[in-house]
């Protein structure tokens, strides 16, 4: 397996599939469709469509996993849009571009955000009506992991948690809920498209949780230690801002030993699960030492 070839093909079946499903930039209204255009293809790493492409090939899915990676790009993309605003993180420059609110208008990103949440929804139960029991439960698992009790739950902590003293139990809520919740249904949503197993689905719930983890404090840690040129993003906004992070919390070294322990425990599951999930090892090995 060639991890930089696959993931490169999983990354292309991505970018088609946002094609195929987000309506044009010329769709009226053009200034909406452009704005979520303008997000959704201004480049991310689209780590977690290729978690749904590789879970579900990982227990080989006969059913096309691409659908549900689109429409999970749509719920991460908007998030970032909202996260982005003046009112939550007020950052000018997301994916090497100017943030959507910057390109187009304040009105116009919280609007795009609103049109990529819904269109996720209407994506899943499209492109699975064949199998509404499926459909259902994508909805019903992508749904839960972007609401009020984890993606949504967790950005409001985030927020709260701005000068605060918040503690560590305060801080494992806000990663686990604002970045591990994608991470995982990435995961679950894949399995799921595959009819995995009750144990299978139990162990990549617990890989995404520590993979998702290691992932939001690897970006505290880039937002401490990069520079905006190889981020594509802001760096020092979290200092500037006051957030509640493992760094605040423990230091640079604190925060790494951290992001080792979860990788160890998210490889130690890779090894677990059945099936060949050499991809999936490499993904994670990449991520810890990932530079962006
Ligand atoms: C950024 O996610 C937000 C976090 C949860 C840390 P990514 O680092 O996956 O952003 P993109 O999709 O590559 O831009
Ligand atoms: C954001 O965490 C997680 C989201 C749900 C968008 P951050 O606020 O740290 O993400 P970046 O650093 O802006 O990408
Ligand atoms: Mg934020
Ligand atoms: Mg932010
Ligand atoms: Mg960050």
């Amino acid at each position: 397996m060639n991890f930089k070839a696959t993931l490169n093909t999983y990354q292309k079946r991505v970018e088609s599939g946002i094609d195929q499903w987000v309506p044009s930039g010329d769709t009226k209204p053009s200034q909406l469709h452009e704005a979520m255009r303008y997000s959704i293809e201004a480049g991310g790493k689209r780590l977690r469509p290729v978690l749904v492409i590789a879970t579900a090939e990982l227990f080989e899915a006969e059913e096309d996993p691409i659908p549900a990676a689109v429409a999970l790009e749509c719920i991460h993309t908007y998030s970032l849009i909202h996260d982005d605003l003046p009112s939550l993180d007020n950052s000018d420059l997301r994916r090497r571009k100017p943030t959507c609110h910057k390109q187009f208008d304040e009105a116009t990103a919280l609007l795009a955000g609103d049109a990529l949440l819904t269109l996720s929804f209407e994506i899943l139960s499209k492109a699975y009506d064949q199998k509404p029991g499926l459909a259902n439960n994508l909805v019903a698992e992508l749904s839960k992991a972007a609401g009020s009790q984890r993606l949504i739950g967790g950005q409001m902590e985030d927020i709260l948690g701005e000068n605060s003293d918040y503690n560590e139990n305060q801080l494992n809520y806000i990663h686990l809920n604002k970045t591990a919740a994608l991470l995982t249904v990435a995961m679950t949503m894949g399995a799921k498209i595959a009819e995995a197993n009750e144990e299978d689905l139990q162990k990549v719930t617990l890989l995404g949780r520590n993979l998702g983890l290691a992932f939001q404090i690897t970006d505290d840690i880039l937002d401490a230690t990069s520079d905006k040129e190889t981020l594509g993003k802001p760096t020092g906004a979290d200092q500037e801002h006051e957030k509640t992070t493992f760094i605040k919390l423990f230091g640079l070294d604190g925060a790494r030993a951290q992001v080792e322990k979860n990788t160890e425990s998210a490889n130690a599951l890779c090894k677990q699960v059945s099936g060949d999930s050499s991809f999936l090892e490499a993904l994670v090995g990449y991520l810890e030492h990932r530079l962006n």
